[in-house]
């Protein structure tokens, strides 16, 4: 049976189906190919404008989105805050309208406050993807981890999946506890009571799959899968931790740690890595790791989407798809339920009732 993706914009994961989130992985799957070929480039998207609007720092996600673009035979142009008018003090809205009176077909972007994209995606009539927002999604990010993990494992359903770190602070986080339950996976999230509330355990409505441990060690056992955030210093607004150092000795996942997973456990880390804090060296380039797999892997999904949304222009052929697209509107239910500052309240009111207990 053919599934169509009958979506304008990529704004997060929580409401897509188990069938969305296949169909973007089997196109991911058949995009693989191109980046092994001498000639890495296809015409799908000539004639289409891609826009990469990035207000944060970004190695993996912004080359491998223009790269994408790029090997689609797009023309992308990459944005960032520094160079923008932004810097001038115009707003996102009005850097959003002056971007559309120039015709995008896609605006990649990023942003430090949560909902950023949907904002966009009200006002543009070009497709929006999300790149991450705040502490709120990071879809493609999951996309990626779940298309790894499906290589090695073969299906995600009924996989254990241990989550560890800064839970949060991290769209990863929650983008994966959306795509990972969806698919059938049992969800584990680990780390300080300040950085892995007991509230996020209801993140997923109705769901009974995805728990908080207070020590990492109950969430690795027996894991198949072991995700491993990074600390993010820069987020670090309140004194979340103790230090860095004690962080490493009671939550960092290094070889004794790991032991605790299943044996053919695999490790992933979205990046960037904090070496010898998060994970030690010998578990992030051992053999169980998959961080590089993710990396390559991300350039295959985000071609996917690229593909997928494309500007709504049409019917498209992927490699080995018949992958159709349709048009609908941003509905209410992809809006983050919380403004920004709302999210932050609320994250800092779990911290605080955490603490409290
Ligand atoms: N994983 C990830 O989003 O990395 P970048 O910040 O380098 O894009």
């Amino acid at each position: 049976m053919k599934t169509e993706l009958t979506r304008k914009h990529l704004l997060g994961i929580r409401g897509l189906s188990a069938e969305e989130i296949t169909h973007i992985l089997d196109t991911a799957e058949s995009f693989r190919e191109i980046s092994a070929r001498e000639i890495k480039k296809v015409p799908t998207l000539r004639g289409r404008t891609v826009i990469n609007l990035f207000f944060e720092p970004s190695t993996r996600t912004r080359t491998s989105f223009e790269i994408a673009g790029k090997r689609l035979s797009a023309d992308v142009i990459n944005i960032n805050s520094s160079s923008s008018s932004v810097s001038k003090g115009e707003t996102l809205l009005d850097t959003a309208r002056n971007l559309e009176a120039m015709g995008p077909d896609l605006i990649v972007i990023r942003h430090p406050s949560s909902g950023a994209p949907h904002q966009l995606a009200r006002i543009c009539r070009a497709g929006v993807v999300n790149a991450g927002d705040g502490a709120h999604e990071h879809p493609t990010q999951a996309l990626l981890d779940a298309l790894t993990i499906r290589q090695r494992k073969g299906s995600l359903e009924g996989l254990r999946v241990a989550i560890l770190g800064d839970i949060l602070h991290s769209r990863v986080a929650r983008s994966n506890a959306h795509l990972l339950t969806t698919m059938g996976a049992s969800v584990a999230l680990a780390g300080p009571g300040t950085l892995a509330p007991p509230g996020f355990a209801s993140l997923v409505e109705g769901g009974t799959s995805l728990r908080v441990e207070r020590r990492v060690e109950d969430a690795l056992e027996g894991a198949d899968v072991v995700m491993v955030l990074r600390i993010q210093r820069e987020r670090q607004g309140s004194a979340f931790l103790p230090s860095m150092r004690e962080y490493a000795v009671h939550y960092g996942l290094d070889v004794k740690r790991l032991s605790l997973a299943a044996p053919d456990a695999i490790v992933m880390h979205p990046g960037p890595m904090n070496r010898g804090i998060e994970i030690s060296s010998e578990v992030a380039d051992g053999a169980s790791s998959l961080i590089l797999d993710q990396v390559a892997n991300g350039l295959a999904v985000r071609m996917a989407v690229l593909y997928l949304l494309g500007g709504g222009l049409g019917t498209m052929a992927a490699p080995n798809t018949t992958a159709a697209l349709k048009i609908d509107a941003v509905t209410s239910a992809e809006t983050p339920a919380e403004s920004p500052l709302e999210s932050h309240k609320a994250a800092a009111n779990a911290v605080h009732s955490d603490i409290s207990k």
